[in-house]
């Protein structure tokens, strides 16, 4: 995975550091970000598009791991930034991301969200619905200024991946209908608006997808609606964007192909339709979130109790769990895992990776062939860099682990580990009573 190896004391490292010496420095449970491979990954879209000539934006989805330093990095990296709330906005701003290159998402973004969006001026606003068309015509009018905006739609394909991250199908709470009318009736609404900008449409089909078939359809509905749009209206889009979703490997199961070449499909597909209706080719834009981060990040565990069901399972308990990775609960995700002080050891048991939360669901890993184990020994989980700590909770107050970044031997850390007294920061004793009847 990414820059992990196998140094000479046959400790797992990562971006050159000994994850043992991460460990007695940071201590467990921790993230660990290998910094070159998600740099890597970023240049991997960039240069890609480049190539192929095409005008574009690789904003990174940062609901996937969004924290100052990694912002930062994505602006390093020359990428453009996909937010979702006004925290994701927040962290933006509080890490100096150019605003022009920030689109923010969301199916219900309240008004103070877009507000704080006008505010700061950012670069577009991808609308989702007809309520937030009128709400943020409104908005804008009341300011008098002119926003950008994409038109989210929905072109009515399934990608096949689990139902809880499928987002392009017709039955979905996100997006106008491409088919129905919806799409149509809210481009007119935006460009009759003085106050509103149309760039173009965002279509965003998925996550964890490995096929390209759902992009390829997905932009060919698109154009041809487009081609309509142009001759009934006059419409013509400088942008399209085709959104995330590109799948990465988690475990031997998972055959994704590079991600670079997702996007050199979209690109030749939109090309030919655009040549097919003789469209101008217009911008491409993608927000990949787990493919730029999802195999760059490695969760750290201590190995604790243990407990045998006789010829029936082994389980291991990491002290993390659900709290710091709630992907195999919530989604049945896979991971695989080594010892971090003996990653070579060869398999002697199969053993399942608990967590340490009071739920029978609380599982990390089942089956998982391991050299013996005690007490002192590492657990590195891969692939956990995308929607670990970006759906870290605190369910049996548990502090959230730190995010430490590592880079050419030298290790940063990025986030803090949670103390006890964060936990309970925001707590009030019983006697604060407000009231609120006179
Ligand atoms: N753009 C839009 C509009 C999205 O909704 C998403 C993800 C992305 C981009 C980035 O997708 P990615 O490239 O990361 O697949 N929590 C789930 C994933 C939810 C994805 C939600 N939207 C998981 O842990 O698998």
């Amino acid at each position: 995975y990414g820059t992990s190896a196998v140094n000479e004391d046959g400790h797992l490292e990562i971006g050159g550091v000994d994850t043992l010496q991460l460990v007695e420095k940071f201590g467990t449970p921790v993230y660990v970000y290998d910094v070159a491979l998600i740099r890597e990954r970023a240049r991997g879209f960039k240069e890609t598009f480049e190539r192929m000539g095409i005008t574009a934006q690789v904003a990174y989805a940062s609901k996937a791991f969004s924290t100052i330093a990694m912002v930062q990095l994505a602006n390093e990296e020359g990428l453009s930034l996909d937010v979702v709330s006004g925290g994701e906005l927040y962290t933006a701003i509080a890490a100096n991301f150019p605003m022009e290159r920030i689109h923010f998402h969301g199916n219900n973004k309240s008004k103070e969200e877009l507000e704080m969006a006008i505010e700061y001026n950012i670069g577009c606003i991808v609308v989702d619905n007809f309520y937030e068309l009128g709400l943020l015509q409104e908005l804008c009018e009341k300011k008098q200024v002119k926003m950008k905006i994409l038109l989210r739609v929905t072109p009515g394909i399934e990608a096949h991946t689990h139902d809880y991250i499928l987002t392009g199908q017709e039955d979905s709470k996100f997006g106008f209908d491409l088919q129905n009318g919806q799409a149509e009736e809210a481009l007119l609404k935006g460009m009759d608006s003085s106050y509103l900008e149309v760039l173009g449409l965002h279509c965003h089909i998925g996550s964890q997808i490995f096929d390209t078939t759902g992009f390829v359809l997905a932009a060919q509905k698109i154009i041809e609606r487009l081609d309509e749009w142009k001759k009934r209206h006059q419409f013509t889009t400088k942008v399209l964007n085709l959104g995330g979703g590109f799948g990465i490997r988690y475990t031997s199961e998972d055959q994704p192909i590079q991600p670079s070449e997702y996007v050199e499909v979209i690109i030749k597909e939109v090309q030919n339709k655009a040549a097919q209706y003789n469209m101008e080719m217009p911008e491409i834009w993608i927000e990949p979130g787990r493919s730029l981060v999802g195999d760059a990040g490695t969760t750290l565990y201590k190995i604790g109790s243990r407990k045998n069901v006789p010829n029936v399972r082994n389980y291991l308990a990491i002290d993390g769990g659900m709290s710091d990775n709630i992907r195999p609960s919530l989604y049945q995700a896979k991971y695989e895992a080594v010892l971090a002080n003996k990653p070579l050891q060869k398999a002697d048991e199969v053993v399942s990776i608990a967590g340490k939360c009071c739920e029978s669901g609380d599982m990390l890993i089942w089956d998982l062939p391991l050299p013996k184990t005690n007490d002192e020994d590492i657990l590195a989980v891969f692939c956990t860099g995308a929607y670990g700590y970006s759906m870290a909770n605190n369910y049996n107050r548990i502090p959230r682990p730190p995010v430490v970044f590592v880079e050419n031997q030298k290790a940063t850390l990025v986030v803090k580990r949670e103390s006890y007294e964060d936990l309970i920061k925001l707590d009030l004793p019983l006697k604060e009573t407000v009231t609120l009847k006179n």
